[in-house]
């Protein structure tokens, strides 16, 4: 899918007036490849060797995120054979062994998506070092990194989404329900458990920040009853979320999964536990996979955030193709969240699916 087409999508899917035109959809997607690839002309980009590192290949978001970024580059004219991607195993050490192998090899450009964000530092100097540019993908190295990359004018950048928006549209999904839907032990506050990703991630962090935030700018009171780190991961959320309902039964109103995979697991022992989304309960998550956007469909779960690999992944291989052109990049090149409800999360599956 080509970035013209899924702007223009999601413009259409956030104005809620997503109209079906296939035929007028695939004519834009060839006519942005032309263009994209007219961008390109004075080099050739299928002699070029790109190395992307994935922190770990298992994760259900990042196999949307890769897949598609394979797709892309191919569509940008990148040969396939060229084109190497990693698992890291989400294990830093492997990841750093795999960046050392794609500098031996002389690669082109390099993507990653680091393990550790703070590892970051380390990665850009022997990367900026052996004179290959670098995008960073969905884990945002930390501001003193980024001020490096432009004070000393390298080939660096990162692509990503900003993640307290999502926390926010995670909030304001819960607000929205109004007080009354949302305190059946009329205790006035919301009463809510979170579980989150890996506590070094700044998506982790924001997330859990923001959504909470965006309950109390909306006038709500709120009680945390738990909050857990559930690593991104179904089965630990699974586990997790069975543990504080079997500790604070009825009174847990509100479960705040940082992503849909440990929403899925929210909702196995929320349903194990005889509870009712959207009756005596609340869930949502943050991705838009499309079992989740089922789930909204079904009423299964509240709601959940788009987290537009489409988008990035788009603009990272974009970004990739500026520095091969000497086009060169901002530092920061970003993209935004969509909330999902009911009402647009057919929609958005039938762009994801
Ligand atoms: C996604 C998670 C994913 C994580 C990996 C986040 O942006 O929401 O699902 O596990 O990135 O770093």
């Amino acid at each position: 899918m080509k970035k013209r087409f899924v702007s223009m999508f999601l413009a259409a899917v956030m104005a809620g007036t997503m109209v079906a035109a296939v035929p007028v959809m695939a004519e834009e997607a060839t006519e942005a490849a032309t263009e994209a690839a007219a961008a390109a002309t004075d080099v050739d980009l299928s002699d070029k060797k790109v190395g992307v590192c994935i922190y770990q290949f298992s994760d259900n978001f990042m196999t949307l995120f890769r897949t598609e970024l394979e797709n892309y580059l191919v569509e940008l004219g990148f040969s396939k054979d060229n084109i190497t991607i990693v698992d890291g195993v989400n294990d830093q050490a492997t990841q750093s062994g795999q960046i050392d192998s794609f500098i031996a090899d002389k690669v082109d450009v390099l993507i990653i998506n680091p393990v550790n964000s703070s590892s970051a530092a380390t990665i850009t100097d022997k990367v900026v070092e052996a004179g290959i540019p670098l995008v960073y993908i969905n884990r945002e190295p930390d501001a003193d990194e980024e001020a490096r990359w432009e004070e000393n004018n390298w080939n660096v950048t990162y692509v990503g989404c900003d993640a307290r928006q999502s926390g926010t549209f995670q909030g304001e999904l819960i607000a929205d329900l109004g007080l009354d839907a949302i305190d059946k032990n009329g205790n006035g506050k919301v009463d809510y458990i979170m579980i989150e990703g890996d506590p070094e991630n700044v998506d982790a962090q924001y997330r859990t920040e923001f959504s909470v935030k965006a309950l109390e700018d909306a006038g709500l009171e709120v009680n945390e009853l738990d909050d857990q780190v559930g690593n991104w991961d179904q089965a630990t959320a699974q586990q997790l979320v069975a543990n504080s309902l079997s500790q604070y039964g009825n009174d847990v109103e509100v479960v705040f999964c940082n992503n849909d995979a440990m929403a899925l697991g929210a909702l196995q022992s929320i349903e194990a536990a005889g509870r009712t989304v959207g009756e005596d309960i609340y869930l949502v998550g943050v991705d838009a996979l499309s079992e989740a956007l089922e789930d909204v469909l079904a009423g299964t779960m509240t709601g959940t955030v788009f987290n537009d690999h489409f988008s990035q992944s788009h603009s990272a291989a974009d970004a990739a193709v500026r520095y091969l052109t000497g086009e060169g990049n901002e530092h920061y090149i970003g993209c935004d969240y969509v909330k999902v409800t009911k009402d647009n999360a057919q929609d958005v599956l039938d762009m994801v699916k």
